[in-house]
């Protein structure tokens, strides 16, 4: 879970009419630019070299950068997002991706994949087939994280409405151990991990993110913050609730890279 850069997109003035499942009212965008802003300086704590790409007004779920991507130390590869209103998010990501990576694969037609469906376990990576991500995407990705060397495992969301993408409900802090909302569903690529399992009302501190020597978490959730300093981690809490009214979390705002690779 070594990173070197990571990429983020600032929330645009129509920040407001993305998408949402939240019924926690509109977002303030002052105040989600000063959290946004924060977030960033936070990677940069971690010790990042954070880009922050300019606002995209056409689309307002663009802040959610880590959709309409997946980047591994082997490569990325530009998704097809489920959600139509997202699919032209991916060619204003792509001069972007091919800066850091020079060429970049992408997920082909009927294939959908939003990056929030897919979580790497250190190498290993869990798919999420949901709302977003269809299986033909899911099938395309995991070619595609064969022919590099990754092993991965689909996991169907089908049963778990309320997890509007896999990392709303699992975050990878180490090799061997995850964080999860109660009733995460079983997949054999977690067996062996240690499951710490979020307390009821807590369940959107799932979506934390490990970044080098800290675990970055959301404000605000006490009980997985004590947990998490308990077994010796050094937690970062940010302000998450103008992103939370837009259902975005803290992985989906930047995609982490490393690029010091071997
Ligand atoms: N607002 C984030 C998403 O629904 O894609």
């Amino acid at each position: 879970m070594h990173f070197t850069h990571a990429i983020l997109r600032r929330p645009g003035e129509h920040f407001a009419e993305g998408l949402t499942r939240a019924d926690e009212g509109p977002p303030d965008l002052d105040l989600a630019l000063s959290q946004h802003a924060r977030y960033a300086e936070a990677l940069v704590t971690c010790g990042l070299q954070v880009e922050v790409l300019a606002a995209d007004a056409e689309y307002p779920d663009s802040c959610f950068v880590e959709d309409p991507a997946i980047v591994t130390e082997a490569g990325a590869l530009l998704t097809r997002p489920g959600a139509p209103s997202r699919l032209g998010e991916v060619a204003t990501l792509r001069p972007v991706l091919q800066r850091y990576f020079g060429s970049v694969s992408s997920i082909a037609a009927p294939g959908l994949l939003d990056g929030g469906d897919v979580c790497d376990l250190g190498g290993r990576f869990l798919i999420g087939l949901s709302e977003r991500t269809n299986t033909e995407g899911a099938g395309q990705l995991s070619r595609w994280l064969e022919e590099r060397g990754y092993r991965s495992e689909t996991v169907d969301l089908a049963d778990h409405p309320r997890l509007l993408h896999l990392k709303t409900g699992i975050t990878a802090i180490d090799e061997g151990r995850v964080v999860v909302v109660p009733g995460f569903p079983v997949a054999r690529l977690l067996d062996g991990m240690e499951r710490i399992e979020v307390e009821a009302g807590e369940e959107y501190a799932a979506n934390c993110i490990r970044v080098n020597d800290r675990v970055l978490v959301a404000a605000g959730y006490p009980r997985l913050l004590e947990r998490l300093e308990g077994l010796g981690y050094r937690t970062l809490p940010l302000s998450m609730s103008e992103f939370r009214r837009m259902d975005g979390g803290l992985s989906c705002l930047s995609l982490r890279l490393n690029l010091r690779r071997g």
